[in-house]
């Protein structure tokens, strides 16, 4: 049996074609294929606008810039998650505020939210941990009554999708927020190699997206006409953070097989719950009633302690196994760089309870049900149960 990695990209000759068929052409950076990419985007989330850029992270930065933070904001996020979220709004020269998560679902708690709250407070930036809805609504009211903007970190949860008032929402619709980003990284629900994308309903968000991810450079209309073709104006202090065609043609075929993707990521799901189910000393993401999940991770909970293995042992002996694991996330309070530029250091209960017991295993839609039995009985195997 081949090795199973924790998550990887699936390329069928479709996609293979589709990037061919861009190299063949006359654009091959920023060109028609990224608008097509951006509309099957927008479609897919029923949201207005979409901004394809060069990564998950670029998406943050200008995220964090077009909602205007500086210096002496502050964004309330979560810990855990990965660096990227935070460093977002670093580059912005504001400051992070971690607030706890729910232990049960690992996303951001509203209550904790409301709580971090100061004066400095601008945004709160939650991520839909794993793939997992956060409790929009709950933080879209609590962000309104204090003035606050909303980017969602849902580089994990592309195609999933929430209820409220009895219909379901796509994440990335920006129902309750301001702008949400996605990753295409290539463990992701879709991939472009490297890649991401913001989202959002307002056209003055839109505007300052697209300049900011050239240069911070438009075409004024008028001014052409009246000046010449060549006319162009540096209106902000911008980035070349564009997506290549070669890039967006991969998006478009990608995005043709997102719900193939996500259906079979789900029924890997549903194999592992299966297979763990009863198992004392391990649990998993608890998956509200009033959302559905795409499934970006699969995390174990595991009572280290309980099982009588460390989690070091376990992830060697899998690793022994073929069988690939990783840890999402350590909190991102405790990285040196935080720890040394935080004026006060966080120590987050639910975070720190989380982080010790979290073993993210192996879900891609290519993996098949053996490898899925094969994941389960491994770890049933090396803890005895
Ligand atoms: C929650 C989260 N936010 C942001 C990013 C950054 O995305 P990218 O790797 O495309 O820059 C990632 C990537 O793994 C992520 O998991």
């Amino acid at each position: 049996m081949r090795n199973i990695p924790y998550g990887r990209q699936h390329i069928d000759p479709d996609d293979i074609r589709a990037v061919i068929k861009v190299l063949k052409s006359d654009f091959i950076t920023q060109g028609p294929a990224v608008s097509a990419f951006e509309k099957k985007i927008t479609s897919c989330c029923g949201v207005k606008y979409a901004v394809a850029v060069s990564s998950g992270t670029a998406a943050l930065h200008l995220a964090c810039l077009a909602i205007g933070l500086s210096k002496g904001d502050e964004v309330v996020t979560t810990p855990i998650t990965f660096l990227a979220t935070a460093n977002s709004i670093l580059y912005s020269a504001a400051k992070p505020v971690f607030a706890d998560i729910d232990y049960e679902t690992v996303n951001i708690d509203p209550a904790e939210i409301k709580k971090a709250i100061t004066s400095k407070t601008k945004a709160v930036l939650p991520v839909h941990f794993a793939g997992l809805p956060c409790d929009m609504p709950k933080i879209h009211k609590i962000a309104k009554t204090n003035g606050l903007k909303i980017i969602e970190d849902a580089c994990h949860a592309l195609g999933a999708e929430y209820k409220h008032n009895g219909k379901w929402i796509k994440v990335g619709s920006c129902k309750h927020s301001d702008m949400t980003v996605f990753s295409f990284h290539p463990v992701k629900h879709i991939t472009t190699g490297e890649g991401g994308a913001i989202v959002t309903n307002n056209r003055e968000y839109y505007e300052r997206l697209v300049g900011l991810r050239s240069h911070g450079v438009v075409k004024p209309y008028k001014k052409c006409k009246k000046i010449g073709p060549w006319y162009y104006e540096m209106r902000s202090l911008g980035f070349n953070y564009r997506m290549t065609d070669i890039q967006a043609a991969l998006g478009v075929s990608q995005m043709n097989k997102l719900k193939g993707f996500i259906k079979r990521r789900k029924e890997i799901a549903e194999q592992y719950k299966k297979s763990f189910s009863g198992i004392k000393g391990i649990s998993f993401q608890e998956e509200p009633s009033w959302a559905k999940s795409s499934y970006h991770l699969f995390v174990l909970n595991i009572d280290f302690k309980k099982m009588g293995i460390s989690r070091k042992s376990l992830m060697n002996k899998l690793s022994g196994k073929g069988v690939g694991t990783q840890v999402h996330y350590i909190p991102v309070y405790k990285q040196p760089y935080y720890k040394s530029s935080l004026s006060e250091n966080p120590l987050l209960d639910n975070a720190e309870l989380y982080y010790q017991k979290a073993l993210s295993i192996p879900i891609f839609p290519a993996m098949k049900h053996s490898e899925v039995s094969k994941v389960a009985e491994e770890i049933k195997k090396i803890t005895g149960r």
